[in-house]
């Protein structure tokens, strides 16, 4: 047996088995910067907001900016018009806020 701590999440394996878990915890480790955020931010989203000093694909520039990017969401004001992809509706929106606060809430795992 052994234990890892990882993203302030307790896991326990026996061989390669995890056990012990419940399904919201398991979801919580499989939660990270580079598998769920930064699908988020497209190519042309990042090249729009590298000028403005913001690398959307940069873990640490994200976590720094965490709370204006998620008010800038949240607010609707972030992403703008100006990308193929466009503007996010509600849906996508109030699902990248969860992602993003549970991102957070697990310690900003990479
Ligand atoms: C801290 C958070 C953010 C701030 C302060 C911010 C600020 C800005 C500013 C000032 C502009 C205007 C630049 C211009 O007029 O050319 C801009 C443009 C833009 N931003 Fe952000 N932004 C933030 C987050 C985001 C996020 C999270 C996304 C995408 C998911 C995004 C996507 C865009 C896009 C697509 C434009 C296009 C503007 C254009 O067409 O040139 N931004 N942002």
């Amino acid at each position: 047996m052994n234990i890892n701590r990882n993203a302030n999440q307790l896991r326990v394996c026996v061989g390669d088995r995890q056990f012990g878990l419940k399904e919201e915890d398991q979801m919580a480790l499989s939660m990270s910067f580079d598998t769920v955020i930064r699908p988020y931010f497209t190519p042309c989203y990042r090249a729009h907001m590298v000028p403005a000093n913001l690398d959307l694909w940069d873990y640490d520039t994200v976590k720094q900016a965490w709370q204006a990017i998620h008010d800038s969401v949240k607010n609707k004001k972030m992403p703008v018009a100006g990308c193929a992809e466009g503007v996010w509706d509600d849906r996508t929106r109030d699902q990248f806020i969860a992602d993003f606060v549970a991102w957070k809430a697990g310690g900003f795992p990479k």
